[in-house]
């Protein structure tokens, strides 16, 4: 158990670990009707902001025709250098208000470079939790030990990691109660299809999704305040939904299309968001492989497109939330603070995931390279003594506090944007840039939880469950396990 990941087993660990991914992630059974759920909602009683109904129709009362068509792209697994850039080029699109279009990020431990977890996060684009080492039903320390983390190595204020997902999308009950008690607002792994294609809501009257395993049923899942944003599956061309990594079931020039029905008809329909899962690995280049550029290109073209149509908008499932805590009209949207995109400025280059100097280089000559043998990361602050490990994910620094070099870990009145860890300083002066942490204390409904051995709502089901047809090729599971060992050997 004190094994740390950033080792050979966790190289052929991350092997296995993208088979399962590209089989599991592939589609969603076709039976997720409502039909199983025992879910009930009273909107007279469940009110915005705190609490939210599962529907179909948008919040608020307002009309499809005025609602911000939102697109939310999102990646998983581990963060690093050529994964960014990809993810980098599907987010090239520009909101209706001139800011750049946004994403969120569900990272693992394992590979990433916190650097560039600052770098993410600096940009505008949302950090999220996917576990210290990747492993479906997580334990409560496999939740807070990537938190721990993606803080102490990539300055993410801790109030900023709002958001969960589980490793193949294999969720409990108890993964719900672990993230509801750490206090992060939402959990995005959960599909919706077409009958179930519900706006995000909260879970004060448990689950509306995935209601096939047996989760929706009254006493599984009641966590107030808590929010469930369903991910949403694009039907292919024999209706099958595909929920992760579309662009692998079939021929880009079909997937194109299919995606394209799916957008249109929320489009004009009552304009739940779209989304797009990728796990950038799948549209990535990597030396002396099949060239995914076609697959790329054609995501590529695919955002375009829909950019170009009015009222679309691409966010981080934040701003989602945000919205749906308080939906205005599209034409307001713009307007609303969380959708605005001044950056700081900063007379000097400091270590905050920033170009501060202009000079075309992010936090120039500032990061430390923290090496343990078999795997590396760069960060802005402090590397540890020790390789992290799932027991113990924060060592203690390797530099002294007040010695030279030593990066002061970001405070809970600064946002890591404004915060130098080498000058010790909060350069935010002004209150539009002022941060405070705020310690949630969430009401826990675990406690009333009867016999956790009885849930046996997992997503593992999704395997068997799944149409043959849906599944990809053996040649691409290979394809997937030989990019993550070159990934290793890089
Ligand atoms: C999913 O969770 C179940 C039970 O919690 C576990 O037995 C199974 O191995 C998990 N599957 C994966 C792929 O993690
Ligand atoms: C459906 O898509 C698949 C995968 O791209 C393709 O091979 C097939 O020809 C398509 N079928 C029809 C009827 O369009
Ligand atoms: C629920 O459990 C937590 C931790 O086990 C405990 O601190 C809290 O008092 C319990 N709440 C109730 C209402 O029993
Ligand atoms: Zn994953």
């Amino acid at each position: 158990m004190k094994a740390s990941v950033f080792s050979l087993a966790g190289a052929v660990a991350t092997l296995l670990a993208s088979f399962v991914a590209a089989q599991e992630g592939a589609s969603v059974p076709t039976t997720s009707t409502a039909a199983t759920s025992s879910y009930s909602c009273d909107p007279n009683t469940c009110k915005a902001p705190t609490c939210m109904c599962a529907s179909q129709s948008p919040p608020g009362g307002l009309s499809p025709k005025d609602v911000p068509q939102m697109v939310v792209v999102t990646f998983d697994d581990s963060i690093q250098d050529s994964l960014y850039q990809t993810a980098k080029k599907m987010l090239s699109t520009t909101n209706p208000n001139g800011c750049p279009a946004h994403g969120t990020w569900y990272v693992s431990m394992e590979y990433t470079d916190f650097s560039l977890v600052q770098q993410w996060y600096a940009s505008g684009n949302e950090i999220a939790d996917h576990t210290y080492s990747h492993v479906g039903s997580p334990s409560a320390k496999e939740i807070s030990s990537c938190k721990s983390m993606l803080n102490t190595y990539g300055g993410i204020p801790k109030g900023k990691i709002q958001g969960f997902r589980a490793p193949f999308l294999n969720y409990t009950k108890e993964t719900l109660s672990n993230i509801a008690e750490q206090s992060f607002l939402y959990d995005s792994s959960a599909s919706g299809v077409t009958d179930d294609a519900y706006w995000p809501y909260t879970l004060d009257n448990g689950m509306a999704n995935d209601c096939w395993t047996g989760i929706c049923a009254s006493g599984q899942v009641k966590l107030p305040g808590v929010w469930e944003v369903p991910m949403y599956a694009v039907l292919d061309n024999k209706s099958i939904p595909q929920l992760m990594d579309v662009y692998l079931a079939g021929e880009p020039q079909d997937v194109t299309q299919w995606s394209l029905d799916a957008f249109n008809k929320k489009y004009e329909g009552n304009r739940q968001p779209f989304g797009i899962y990728v796990h950038p690995t799948h549209l990535t280049t990597y030396p002396g492989l099949p060239d995914p550029k076609p697959m790329l290109d054609g995501v590529l073209s695919f955002l375009q497109t829909i950019a170009a149509k009015p009222d679309v908008w691409f966010v981080t499932n934040q701003q989602l939330l945000q919205w749906m805590k308080n939906p205005v009209k599209a034409s307001e949207f713009g307007q609303q603070d969380y959708m605005k995109c001044q950056q700081p400025v900063i007379a000097k280059e400091i270590c905050n995931g920033l170009d501060d100097d202009h000079n075309n280089q992010i936090d120039d000559n500032l990061l430390n390279n923290c090496n343990f043998g078999t795997s590396n990361f760069k960060t802005c602050f402090n590397c540890p003594n020790g390789a992290p490990s799932l027991a113990d994910p924060t060592p203690a620094s390797a530099a002294q506090s007040g010695s030279a070099g030593y990066r002061y870990p970001v405070p809970d009145n600064c946002d890591s944007t404004w915060w130098d860890p080498i000058g010790n300083a909060c350069l935010c002066t002004t209150t539009d840039c002022q941060y405070k942490e705020v310690v949630v204390t969430k009401p826990t409904a675990s406690n009333s939880s009867v016999n956790p051995l009885g849930a046996k709502e997992t997503s593992t089901q999704t395997i068997s469950a799944a149409s043959p047809s849906s599944l990809i090729s053996s040649n691409s599971i290979i394809l997937v396990a030989l990019a993550a060992l070159s990934v290793y050997l890089l």
